[in-house]
C-alpha cells in the first residue's frame, strides 16, 4: 500500500485494536484505520476494498460461510483475498485434534481443503488457489510438549498429522454472478 492508499484493520477485541493503533502510531503510519467488529458482519460498505488479507483468523470463525459472503460483499469486482490459514487434510483422532488445538490455536475450526474451496465458490469467488506452505509433523507437536499424547496414537518423527499451513487466494469475478445465498444476493463488492 502506497501513501495514497488506505488500509482498514478489523478485530473484535479492544486489546488488539489498542495494540494495532499503538503499532501504527509508532511506525508513523497515518493511512490505516482500525475498526471494531466481526468478520461475519464487517463494518465496511459494499465494494469498498481492493484486497483483503488475514492471518490465522478465518479458522476461528464458527460461521465461515458468513465470513466469505462478507468478504465478497466488501470487495470490489476483481478484488482479491489472501488468507493465511490452517487447512485439514485427512482425518485426525478427535483427542489428538483437540490437544493440538490448544497448541496451535488456529486449528480450532479449520476446514478441510475441499470444504474451503466449495465455501469460497458458493460465496461467488473464482480463481481459488490453496498453496500449502507447511505440513505439520509429529516432531513439530513433540516440540510443543505433546510427545506423550502423540505416542499414544503411534505418531512420531516426520509422520504428518493431517493439517497444514496454507495461503488461500481467490478473486471476486469482475462480472459477478449472484452468489449462492438464502437471503437476497448483494451484487457488488468488498473489504479490507
Ligand atoms: C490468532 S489471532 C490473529 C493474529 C494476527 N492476525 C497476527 O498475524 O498476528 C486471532 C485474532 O482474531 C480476532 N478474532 C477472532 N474471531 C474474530 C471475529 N469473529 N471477528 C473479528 N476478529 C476476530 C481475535 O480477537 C484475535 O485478535
Amino acid at each position: 500500500m502506497g501513501p495514497a492508499g488506505k488500509a482498514y484493520g478489523l478485530d473484535m477485541t479492544d486489546e488488539m485494536l489498542d495494540l494495532a493503533r499503538r503499532n501504527a502510531r509508532e511506525a508513523g503510519v497515518a493511512n490505516a484505520e482500525f475498526l471494531k467488529g466481526e468478520m461475519e458482519a464487517m463494518p465496511l460498505p459494499d465494494g469498498s476494498a481492493d484486497v483483503m488479507i488475514s492471518n490465522c483468523v478465518v479458522n476461528l470463525s464458527p460461521d465461515k460461510d458468513a465470513v466469505f459472503r462478507e468478504a465478497y460483499r466488501v470487495l470490489r469486482p476483481g478484488g482479491r483475498i489472501a488468507i493465511a490459514d490452517i487447512v485439514v487434510r485427512g482425518q485426525m483422532p478427535r483427542l489428538l485434534q483437540r490437544s493440538l488445538e490448544l497448541w496451535a490455536g488456529c486449528l480450532a475450526g479449520a476446514l478441510q481443503e475441499d470444504e474451503y474451496r466449495s465455501k469460497l465458490a458458493a460465496a461467488g469467488f473464482g480463481e481459488i488457489d490453496i498453496e500449502v506452505t507447511r505440513e505439520y509433523t509429529a516432531s513439530d507437536a513433540e516440540g510443543a510438549g505433546l510427545g506423550g499424547l502423540l505416542q499414544r496414537y503411534g505418531k512420531r518423527g516426520e509422520e504428518t498429522l493431517g493439517f497444514v499451513s496454507a495461503m488461500v487466494r481467490a478473486r471476486k469475478p469482475v462480472l459477478s454472478r449472484s452468489p449462492e445465498r438464502s437471503e437476497g444476493a448483494v451484487e457488488g463488492p468488498v473489504n479490507g
